[in-house]
């Protein structure tokens, strides 16, 4: 069936059936490879994108209701690759093997979104559904306090 998409800001038709995982979507139909598989049970957030602003596992959404709905993945979130965290993430070399990065990167970006200056609980709070097989969290969590940082009002 087809279906079109808003990616990414994008208008995007697509010929799947209704029941394929947005994950697959996006990397095999779209080419979109920076959203990772990493589980496909809804378990580790590697293939987090945001749906209207609210970070979801894209292997858990269908096609079908993903239409009518503004999807975002790591290669919209900043057009020149300048969003606070994707600086913060280079300068601190948070990624050790990268895999779980763009879900962590995403997971991220819509805490900081809704909250600019999150406590390190609501840190933990927020970032506690992705994994990340390399032990990484130490400077995720860094990363992320300087990324609120940077756009803290100064003084
Ligand atoms: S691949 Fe989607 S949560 Fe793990
Ligand atoms: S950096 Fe390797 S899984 Fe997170």
């Amino acid at each position: 069936m087809k279906y079109t998409l808003n990616v990414n800001g994008q208008s995007q038709t697509v010929d799947v059936a209704p029941d394929t995982p947005m994950l697959w979507v996006l990397r095999d139909t779209l080419n979109l490879t920076g959203t990772k598989f990493g589980c496909g049970l809804g378990q580790c957030g590697a293939c987090t994108i945001h749906v209207g602003g609210i970070p979801m596992r894209s292997c858990m959404l269908p096609v079908s209701t993903a239409v009518g709905m503004k999807l975002t993945t790591i290669e919209g979130l900043s057009p020149t690759g300048e969003h606070p965290l994707q600086k913060t993430w280079c300068d601190g070399d948070v990624p050790q093997c990268g895999y779980c990065q763009s879900g962590q990167i995403m997971t991220a970006a819509a805490l900081l979104a809704s909250n600019s200056q999150p406590t390190d609980d609501e840190i933990n709070g927020a970032m506690a559904g992705n994994l990340c097989r390399c032990g990484t969290y130490t400077r995720i969590r860094e990363g992320i306090k300087r990324a609120a940082a940077m756009a803290a009002p100064s003084a």
